[in-house]
């Protein structure tokens, strides 16, 4: 279904462009069917047998997500959890992986509280410093390194290519939460990686009314085997209403994160002078530590997402979140509609996130009326 002709964002416009062949519809119609009949002699020809194995409209999203990414293959999950812990559940317990110590909280919560006392020797890393992720990998040992960048909720940068190498050099393989920069601006299997995980939940599906996950693979390879078969024996699906659902969201999915990214980058150089900022984690500013190499690893933007230290602590973050307007106070990240969050609330004491830290994530309404309603929650809680 792909064609290498076009440009991705076209690919996604048009949903890979395919056209119903019963009906000749332009938008594809929603497959809800969980059983196929059998030939009559037993065999099951027309290639499907039952929902938990496969569904066309999740094929139809995954084929779509697969030319985003620039994949061999895609496998939607009912989460952006289910498939970046089915990756972990299909290694065997006494493997060696490496993770970063800042990175979304709730896998880091799962890798400690489950896969560690499951058996995978888990070994938390600062990702940003090729360094510490070099001296952690332990050749032979290590199966595979984890990494998310920019990385949630503070925005650091890790050379995709730089650790793809420092992993194939051990015989590891190296996969890349891809969330926050979405294959719109990161492309991690063309630099190396050789799986892409999203929480499709955000960036990709983008309107707030889907969770879903998916991975990527660079090749068919035999952890991709036990990947498949671990979703399709343990169940952890896409419905077909959240893949028709994501397949809508993915047509705008190049206008959302390009003027979200824009967004973001007008409002972190505004709040970089407020004097009730302490500092903006943001990639694309110049004096964010990860800048030079985000330049080199992000087409076209540096994401939507940023995050703020607001002098006073934690009690000023509180309250300029409780006096915004137009943001919305809610979790989550990568809507039409801008969120605002005091993360080490939610992420509990062992958080590594700083009291006073808010993040953003910027949506797309206009970027004054965001910045200006912020400016104004800043100003009152000083
Ligand atoms: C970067 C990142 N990865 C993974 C996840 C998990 O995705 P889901 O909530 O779809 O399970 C999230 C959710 O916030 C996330 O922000």
């Amino acid at each position: 279904m792909t064609d290498p002709e076009k440009h991705p964002a076209t690919l996604a416009a048009q949903a890979l462009g395919h056209i119903d062949a019963a009906t000749g519809a332009l938008i594809p119609p929603l497959h809800t069917a969980t059983t196929y009949q059998r030939d009559p002699d037993n065999q099951y020809r027309r290639g499907r047998s039952y929902g938990r194995a496969d569904n066309p409209t999740v094929d139809h999203a995954q084929a779509l997500l697969n030319a985003l990414d620039g994949g061999q293959r895609c496998l939607l999950f009912a989460s952006g959890m289910a498939a970046a812990t089915t990756v972990f559940q299909a290694l065997a317990p006494g493997d060696h992986v490496v993770a970063p110590q800042v990175m979304y909280w709730g896998l880091r919560h799962w890798l400690l509280s489950f896969a560690r006392p499951w058996g995978l020797e888990v070994e938390l890393v600062d990702a940003t410093d090729l360094a510490a992720l070099s001296a952690a990998i332990r050749p032979g040992r290590t199966k595979l390194v984890w990494i998310e960048t920019p990385a949630n909720p503070t925005w650091g940068i890790t050379d995709v290519a730089a650790a793809a190498r420092l992993a194939h050099e051990a015989g590891a393989r190296l996969a890349v939460d891809g969330t926050a920069a979405t294959p719109v601006l990161t492309r991690p299997l063309a630099l190396g990686a050789d799986l892409v995980m999203h929480s499709a939940t955000k960036y990709l599906n983008g309107h707030g009314d889907v969770v879903a996950g998916a991975l990527v693979t660079a090749r068919a390879d035999d952890l991709w085997a036990r990947i498949t078969a671990l979703r399709h024996d343990a169940g952890a699906i896409l419905g077909p209403f959240e893949a028709w659902l994501l397949l809508r969201g993915l047509r705008t999915l190049y206008l959302r994160v390009e003027r979200a990214s824009t967004s973001a980058r007008f409002i972190a150089e505004h709040l970089q002078g407020h004097p009730q900022v302490a500092h903006v984690l943001y990639p694309g500013l110049p004096d964010h530590p990860g800048h030079a190499i985000a330049a080199r690893q992000m087409q076209g933007g540096f994401g939507g997402m940023l995050s703020i230290r607001v002098k006073g602590g934690e009690a000023a973050a509180i309250a300029t979140a409780a006096h915004v307007k137009i943001w919305q106070r809610a979790t989550s990240l990568g809507g039409v509609e801008s969120l605002i969050e005091h993360r080490a609330s939610i992420e509990g004491p062992d958080t590594p996130v700083p009291a006073d830290l808010l993040r953003l994530s910027v949506g797309i309404e206009h970027a004054e009326d965001l910045l200006a309603d912020l400016t104004r929650a800043l100003d009152r809680s000083g």
